[in-house]
């Protein structure tokens, strides 16, 4: 694996070729090093978006993310809704928003077949920013604890560092404050499947199903409002 040290992370190529970032903040990687796209991919487009279009036949979707870190899911989902022709409104929470440098250094733009001034607008922390027809973002700099908005999402792109590392964002009550922002048939992705986790769900009136991983990890959890 090349590593490469910048600022206050580093930069690390993972299985698939595609770049995942370390914060030394959190001495925890942003996605899987099997595979940062494959891994993001499998999560949040394929058992996320994808299977909500699909169920519910909508064609205008709203997404919260909690992290957005690099950008990546955000970017896939972007990519997603113009392949399908679906409308994203995409808002997502971040406290600690990479360095231009980083940023800058990404492989995204050049495995995904996109413009680097594409990724840099990604991450202008900007309200209403009509990326194109049909992505609108919203980039919440803020404390996930502190986000409460009076709006219900369709889908939920749960990405935090795991639970050993930040075990109170995957516990009650930070959890009851989440499920204020969601209705009936809303979807929950993440990556983890941890049996305190699944049953503070279960106990906010969630369904939760495991479904086989990306390469490297066995399950992962999608999460259904009943
Ligand atoms: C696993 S990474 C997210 C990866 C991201 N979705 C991507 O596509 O690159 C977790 C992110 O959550 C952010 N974060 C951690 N704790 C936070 C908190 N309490 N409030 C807001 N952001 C937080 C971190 O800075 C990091 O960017």
């Amino acid at each position: 694996m090349n590593n490469e040290k910048v600022h206050e992370n580093e930069i690390i190529v993972t299985a698939d070729g595609s770049h995942t970032v370390h914060s030394n903040m959190f001495n925890c990687s942003f996605h899987s090093l099997n595979g940062a796209i494959q891994e993001s991919r499998h999560i949040f487009i394929e058992n996320g978006i994808d299977y909500f279009v699909k169920k519910t036949g909508c064609h205008t979707i709203s997404v919260l993310e909690y992290g957005f870190g690099t950008g990546l899911n955000a970017i896939l989902s972007y990519l997603y809704g113009i392949d399908h022709k679906i409308s994203l409104i995409f808002d997502s929470i971040e406290a600690y928003p990479l360095d231009f440098n980083t940023i800058r250094k990404l492989n995204y733009a050049q495995l995904l077949g996109i413009q680097d001034s594409l990724i840099l607008q990604f991450h202008e922390n900007k309200i209403n920013d009509q990326i194109c027809e049909s992505f609108k973002l919203n980039l919440h700099k803020q404390k996930f604890e502190d986000f409460l908005v009076d709006q219900q999402f369709d889908v939920i792109f749960f990405d935090a560092f795991g639970p050993d590392d930040q075990p109170t964002l995957w516990e009650r009550p930070f959890l009851d404050h989440l499920a204020k922002m969601t209705h009936s048939n809303s979807i929950l992705l993440t990556y983890s499947v941890k049996g305190s986790f699944k049953r503070a769900l279960k106990s906010l009136g969630f369904s939760v199903e495991k479904l086989p991983g990306p390469p490297g990890k066995r399950e992962i959890l999608r999460a259904t409002k009943i």
